[in-house]
Protein backbone atom coordinates (compact mmCIF):
# COMPACT_ATOMS: atom_id res chain seq x y z
CA UNK A 1 0.00 0.00 0.00
CA UNK A 2 1.39 3.08 -1.07
CA UNK A 3 0.22 6.93 0.44
CA UNK A 4 1.66 10.22 -1.07
CA UNK A 5 2.33 12.29 1.45
CA UNK A 6 5.22 14.24 -0.37
CA UNK A 7 6.78 14.94 -3.57
CA UNK A 8 9.73 12.99 -2.79
CA UNK A 9 7.51 9.78 -2.03
CA UNK A 10 7.32 9.65 -5.89
CA UNK A 11 10.39 8.65 -8.15
CA UNK A 12 10.58 10.37 -11.41
CA UNK A 13 10.02 7.07 -13.36
CA UNK A 14 6.13 7.34 -11.22
CA UNK A 15 6.01 10.60 -11.66
CA UNK A 16 6.03 9.90 -15.57
CA UNK A 17 3.74 6.89 -15.40
CA UNK A 18 1.18 8.77 -13.36
CA UNK A 19 1.14 11.35 -15.58
CA UNK A 20 0.61 9.36 -18.52
CA UNK A 21 -2.16 8.04 -17.16
CA UNK A 22 -3.37 11.27 -16.43
CA UNK A 23 -2.82 12.38 -19.84
CA UNK A 24 -4.94 9.28 -21.26
CA UNK A 25 -7.74 9.99 -18.94
CA UNK A 26 -7.73 13.85 -19.70
CA UNK A 27 -7.98 13.25 -23.44
CA UNK A 28 -10.74 10.41 -22.99
CA UNK A 29 -12.42 13.22 -20.70
CA UNK A 30 -12.46 15.84 -23.46
CA UNK A 31 -13.85 13.19 -26.10
CA UNK A 32 -16.65 12.55 -23.33
CA UNK A 33 -15.63 9.31 -21.86
CA UNK A 34 -15.20 9.09 -18.22
CA UNK A 35 -13.34 5.76 -17.61
CA UNK A 36 -14.45 4.59 -14.46
CA UNK A 37 -11.28 2.99 -13.33
CA UNK A 38 -12.63 2.42 -9.32
CA UNK A 39 -15.64 1.42 -9.63
CA UNK A 40 -16.86 1.17 -6.16
CA UNK A 41 -14.05 2.56 -4.37
CA UNK A 42 -14.48 5.69 -1.75
CA UNK A 43 -12.36 8.21 -1.14
CA UNK A 44 -13.04 10.51 2.42
CA UNK A 45 -11.82 13.98 2.35
CA UNK A 46 -10.42 15.04 5.60
CA UNK A 47 -10.56 18.87 5.89
CA UNK A 48 -8.74 21.39 8.74
CA UNK A 49 -8.52 23.77 6.45
CA UNK A 50 -10.74 25.62 3.50
CA UNK A 51 -10.53 24.43 0.33
CA UNK A 52 -11.96 25.02 -3.16
CA UNK A 53 -9.87 23.60 -5.63
CA UNK A 54 -8.51 20.44 -3.85
CA UNK A 55 -11.62 19.44 -2.28
CA UNK A 56 -13.88 20.02 -5.74
CA UNK A 57 -11.21 18.22 -7.99
CA UNK A 58 -10.78 15.13 -5.63
CA UNK A 59 -14.31 14.60 -5.20
CA UNK A 60 -15.24 15.05 -8.98
CA UNK A 61 -12.12 13.36 -9.85
CA UNK A 62 -13.58 10.01 -8.04
CA UNK A 63 -17.23 10.87 -9.59
CA UNK A 64 -15.60 10.51 -13.17
CA UNK A 65 -13.67 7.38 -11.90
CA UNK A 66 -16.98 5.76 -10.83
CA UNK A 67 -16.39 5.73 -7.33
CA UNK A 68 -17.68 8.08 -4.97
CA UNK A 69 -16.48 10.26 -1.73
CA UNK A 70 -17.24 11.97 1.70
CA UNK A 71 -16.22 15.19 3.32
CA UNK A 72 -15.27 15.40 6.40
CA UNK A 73 -14.92 19.24 7.62
CA UNK A 74 -15.14 20.24 11.37
CA UNK A 75 -18.18 17.96 11.97
CA UNK A 76 -16.53 14.88 12.28
CA UNK A 77 -14.72 16.28 15.07
CA UNK A 78 -11.28 15.50 13.89
CA UNK A 79 -8.57 16.30 16.70
CA UNK A 80 -11.05 16.64 19.59
CA UNK A 81 -13.93 13.91 20.08
CA UNK A 82 -11.25 10.93 20.25
CA UNK A 83 -7.66 10.12 19.65
CA UNK A 84 -5.88 10.53 16.00
CA UNK A 85 -5.17 7.11 16.21
CA UNK A 86 -8.57 5.70 16.70
CA UNK A 87 -9.53 7.93 13.99
CA UNK A 88 -7.49 7.17 11.23
CA UNK A 89 -7.74 3.44 12.89
CA UNK A 90 -11.68 3.19 12.00
CA UNK A 91 -11.80 5.43 9.33
CA UNK A 92 -9.53 3.66 6.94
CA UNK A 93 -11.44 0.25 7.84
CA UNK A 94 -14.35 2.02 5.69
CA UNK A 95 -12.61 3.51 2.75
CA UNK A 96 -10.30 3.11 0.16
CA UNK A 97 -8.53 6.46 0.72
CA UNK A 98 -8.25 9.64 2.81
CA UNK A 99 -7.36 12.37 1.44
CA UNK A 100 -5.80 14.55 4.30
CA UNK A 101 -5.58 18.63 4.54
CA UNK A 102 -4.14 19.37 7.51
CA UNK A 103 -2.58 22.26 9.68
CA UNK A 104 0.23 20.32 10.52
CA UNK A 105 2.41 17.61 8.36
CA UNK A 106 3.01 15.80 11.50
CA UNK A 107 -0.68 15.16 12.05
CA UNK A 108 -0.77 13.69 7.96
CA UNK A 109 2.08 11.63 8.67
CA UNK A 110 0.76 10.44 11.82
CA UNK A 111 -2.75 9.50 10.24
CA UNK A 112 -1.10 7.53 7.66
CA UNK A 113 1.00 5.68 10.48
CA UNK A 114 -2.50 4.05 11.82
CA UNK A 115 -4.05 3.96 8.82
CA UNK A 116 -5.05 0.97 7.15
CA UNK A 117 -5.32 2.33 3.26
CA UNK A 118 -3.74 4.70 1.00
CA UNK A 119 -3.25 8.41 2.52
CA UNK A 120 -3.09 11.57 0.15
CA UNK A 121 -1.73 14.67 1.65
CA UNK A 122 -4.04 17.72 0.00
CA UNK A 123 -1.94 20.44 1.44
CA UNK A 124 -0.09 20.46 5.02
CA UNK A 125 1.83 23.62 6.45
CA UNK A 126 5.02 21.43 4.90
CA UNK A 127 3.94 20.45 1.20
CA UNK A 128 1.28 20.14 -1.41
CA UNK A 129 2.60 17.68 -4.06
CA UNK A 130 -0.96 17.09 -5.80
CA UNK A 131 -0.13 20.73 -6.89
CA UNK A 132 3.27 20.16 -7.67
CA UNK A 133 1.96 17.63 -9.98
CA UNK A 134 -0.71 18.96 -11.63
CA UNK A 135 1.64 22.10 -12.20
CA UNK A 136 4.43 20.34 -13.42
CA UNK A 137 1.85 17.91 -15.93
CA UNK A 138 1.21 21.85 -16.77
CA UNK A 139 4.28 22.81 -18.08
CA UNK A 140 4.83 19.34 -19.59
CA UNK A 141 1.76 20.34 -21.49
CA UNK A 142 3.21 23.21 -22.91
CA UNK A 143 6.94 23.15 -23.19
CA UNK A 144 6.99 19.40 -23.78
CA UNK A 145 10.70 18.11 -22.61
CA UNK A 146 11.61 19.74 -19.37
CA UNK A 147 14.83 18.73 -18.76
CA UNK A 148 17.54 21.33 -18.28
CA UNK A 149 14.81 24.14 -18.49
CA UNK A 150 14.61 27.02 -15.71
CA UNK A 151 11.52 27.41 -13.40
CA UNK A 152 11.71 30.87 -11.57
CA UNK A 153 9.85 30.93 -8.08
CA UNK A 154 9.23 34.56 -6.69
CA UNK A 155 8.12 34.49 -3.23
CA UNK A 156 7.80 32.64 -0.20
CA UNK A 157 9.20 29.40 0.85
CA UNK A 158 6.69 28.00 1.44
CA UNK A 159 4.89 24.29 1.40
CA UNK A 160 4.20 25.06 -2.62
CA UNK A 161 7.59 26.31 -3.43
CA UNK A 162 9.00 23.15 -1.40
CA UNK A 163 7.15 20.17 -3.41
CA UNK A 164 7.79 22.27 -6.66
CA UNK A 165 11.68 22.01 -5.53
CA UNK A 166 11.63 18.43 -5.51
CA UNK A 167 9.64 18.41 -8.58
CA UNK A 168 12.19 20.13 -10.61
CA UNK A 169 14.57 17.93 -9.33
CA UNK A 170 12.77 14.64 -10.08
CA UNK A 171 12.16 15.84 -13.62
CA UNK A 172 15.46 17.65 -14.27
CA UNK A 173 14.79 20.95 -14.19
CA UNK A 174 16.73 24.13 -12.81
CA UNK A 175 14.95 26.00 -9.55
CA UNK A 176 15.33 29.55 -9.58
CA UNK A 177 14.10 31.02 -6.30
CA UNK A 178 14.06 35.13 -5.54
CA UNK A 179 12.79 34.95 -1.56
CA UNK A 180 13.89 37.50 0.79
CA UNK A 181 16.35 35.85 3.89
CA UNK A 182 14.37 34.28 6.46
CA UNK A 183 11.80 33.06 3.99
CA UNK A 184 13.81 30.77 2.25
CA UNK A 185 14.29 26.71 2.64
CA UNK A 186 15.60 25.65 6.26
CA UNK A 187 18.79 23.80 6.49
CA UNK A 188 16.79 20.41 7.39
CA UNK A 189 14.48 20.80 4.04
CA UNK A 190 18.05 21.99 2.10
CA UNK A 191 20.03 18.33 3.67
CA UNK A 192 16.18 16.63 1.98
CA UNK A 193 16.64 18.40 -1.35
CA UNK A 194 20.45 17.24 -0.95
CA UNK A 195 19.49 13.01 -0.26
CA UNK A 196 16.35 13.18 -2.24
CA UNK A 197 17.43 15.20 -5.46
CA UNK A 198 21.11 15.53 -5.57
CA UNK A 199 21.26 16.88 -9.38
CA UNK A 200 18.83 19.69 -8.47
CA UNK A 201 20.82 23.25 -9.46
CA UNK A 202 19.08 25.46 -7.12
CA UNK A 203 19.88 29.08 -7.69
CA UNK A 204 18.85 31.31 -4.66
CA UNK A 205 18.62 35.03 -4.82
CA UNK A 206 17.11 38.38 -3.48
CA UNK A 207 16.68 39.91 -6.68
CA UNK A 208 13.34 38.35 -8.83
CA UNK A 209 14.50 39.69 -11.87
CA UNK A 210 17.76 37.27 -11.53
CA UNK A 211 15.36 34.43 -11.24
CA UNK A 212 13.48 34.87 -14.01
CA UNK A 213 16.07 35.28 -16.67
CA UNK A 214 15.99 32.07 -18.96
CA UNK A 215 13.10 30.59 -16.78
CA UNK A 216 10.21 28.93 -18.71
CA UNK A 217 7.90 29.98 -15.74
CA UNK A 218 7.61 32.21 -13.34
CA UNK A 219 5.56 31.12 -10.37
CA UNK A 220 4.21 32.65 -7.04
CA UNK A 221 1.89 31.99 -4.21
CA UNK A 222 0.27 34.02 -1.47
CA UNK A 223 2.56 35.87 1.13
CA UNK A 224 0.91 34.70 3.88
CA UNK A 225 -0.61 30.98 3.75
CA UNK A 226 -3.50 29.63 5.59
CA UNK A 227 -2.50 29.74 9.37
CA UNK A 228 -0.23 32.86 9.06
CA UNK A 229 -2.82 35.62 9.06
CA UNK A 230 -1.27 37.26 11.99
CA UNK A 231 1.68 37.32 10.26
CA UNK A 232 0.20 39.37 7.29
CA UNK A 233 0.97 42.97 8.27
CA UNK A 234 5.14 42.06 8.58
CA UNK A 235 4.99 39.92 5.37
CA UNK A 236 3.63 42.50 3.31
CA UNK A 237 6.63 44.65 4.30
CA UNK A 238 9.08 41.77 3.69
CA UNK A 239 7.91 40.51 0.27
CA UNK A 240 7.17 44.63 -1.11
CA UNK A 241 9.26 44.04 -3.99
CA UNK A 242 8.82 40.65 -4.78
CA UNK A 243 5.36 41.39 -6.69
CA UNK A 244 4.93 39.60 -9.93
CA UNK A 245 3.93 42.49 -11.65
CA UNK A 246 4.29 44.03 -15.35
CA UNK A 247 8.06 45.22 -14.77
CA UNK A 248 9.48 41.62 -13.86
CA UNK A 249 7.52 40.10 -16.64
CA UNK A 250 9.45 42.02 -18.91
CA UNK A 251 12.83 40.46 -17.91
CA UNK A 252 11.05 36.42 -18.87
CA UNK A 253 11.66 35.34 -22.46
CA UNK A 254 9.47 34.98 -25.41
CA UNK A 255 6.80 32.58 -24.56
CA UNK A 256 7.06 32.28 -20.99
CA UNK A 257 4.18 31.61 -18.35
CA UNK A 258 3.07 32.82 -15.33
CA UNK A 259 1.71 30.22 -12.40
CA UNK A 260 -0.29 30.83 -9.30
CA UNK A 261 -1.82 27.48 -7.25
CA UNK A 262 -4.54 30.34 -6.47
CA UNK A 263 -6.02 31.31 -4.32
CA UNK A 264 -4.60 34.64 -5.28
CA UNK A 265 -3.98 37.98 -3.44
CA UNK A 266 -4.33 40.53 -6.20
CA UNK A 267 -2.34 43.37 -6.08
CA UNK A 268 0.18 41.56 -3.37
CA UNK A 269 2.32 38.88 -5.11
CA UNK A 270 0.51 39.50 -8.02
CA UNK A 271 -1.02 42.47 -10.16
CA UNK A 272 -4.37 41.46 -12.10
CA UNK A 273 -2.87 42.52 -15.06
CA UNK A 274 -0.52 39.53 -15.12
CA UNK A 275 -2.94 37.05 -13.33
CA UNK A 276 -5.32 38.06 -16.37
CA UNK A 277 -2.72 38.40 -18.44
CA UNK A 278 -2.13 36.66 -22.01
CA UNK A 279 1.00 34.88 -20.60
CA UNK A 280 -1.23 33.42 -17.25
CA UNK A 281 -1.86 29.90 -17.24
CA UNK A 282 -3.98 29.48 -13.40
CA UNK A 283 -6.89 28.61 -14.68
CA UNK A 284 -4.93 25.82 -16.62
CA UNK A 285 -3.02 24.61 -13.40
CA UNK A 286 -6.37 24.41 -11.65
CA UNK A 287 -8.28 22.32 -14.36
CA UNK A 288 -5.23 20.05 -14.44
CA UNK A 289 -5.69 18.93 -10.91
CA UNK A 290 -8.35 17.40 -11.72
CA UNK A 291 -6.76 15.03 -14.60
CA UNK A 292 -3.70 14.78 -12.83
CA UNK A 293 -5.69 13.70 -9.25
CA UNK A 294 -7.43 10.99 -11.39
CA UNK A 295 -4.08 9.78 -12.27
CA UNK A 296 -2.64 9.55 -8.93
CA UNK A 297 -5.99 8.16 -7.88
CA UNK A 298 -5.98 5.38 -10.24
CA UNK A 299 -2.18 4.55 -9.82
CA UNK A 300 -2.43 4.62 -6.36
CA UNK A 301 -5.08 2.65 -5.83
CA UNK A 302 -3.70 0.00 -8.53
CA UNK A 303 -6.19 0.39 -11.72
CA UNK A 304 -5.65 -0.87 -14.76
CA UNK A 305 -5.51 2.04 -16.85
N1 LIG B 1 -4.52 25.44 -4.91
C1 LIG B 1 -5.28 24.87 -3.96
O1 LIG B 1 -4.93 23.85 -3.34
O2 LIG B 1 -6.47 25.49 -3.80
P1 LIG B 1 -7.52 25.21 -2.62
O3 LIG B 1 -6.91 25.71 -1.35
O4 LIG B 1 -8.75 26.00 -3.02
O5 LIG B 1 -7.79 23.73 -2.55
N1 LIG C 1 0.67 28.38 0.34
C1 LIG C 1 -0.77 28.39 0.31
C2 LIG C 1 -1.27 27.47 -0.75
C3 LIG C 1 -2.77 27.41 -0.91
C4 LIG C 1 -3.20 26.45 -1.96
C5 LIG C 1 -1.31 28.02 1.68
O1 LIG C 1 -0.78 27.08 2.28
O2 LIG C 1 -2.25 28.66 2.14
Amino acid sequence: MRHLLAMADLTAAEIERIFSISEDLKAKYQQGIREPLLPGRVMAMLFEKQSLRTRVSFEVAMAHLGGSAIFLGDEAGFGSRESLADFARVLSEYVDVVVVRAKSHETVEAFASYASCTVINGLTDYSHPCQAMADLFTLRELFGNLKGRTFAWVGDGNNVARSLAVGCGRLGMRFAMATPEGYRFDQAFLDLLAREVPQLDLFVTSDPAEAVRGAIAVYTDVWASMGQEAERDRRRRDFAKYQVNAELMAHLQKGAVFMHCLPARRGEEVTDEVIDGPQSVVVQQAANRLHVQKGILAWLLGAKA
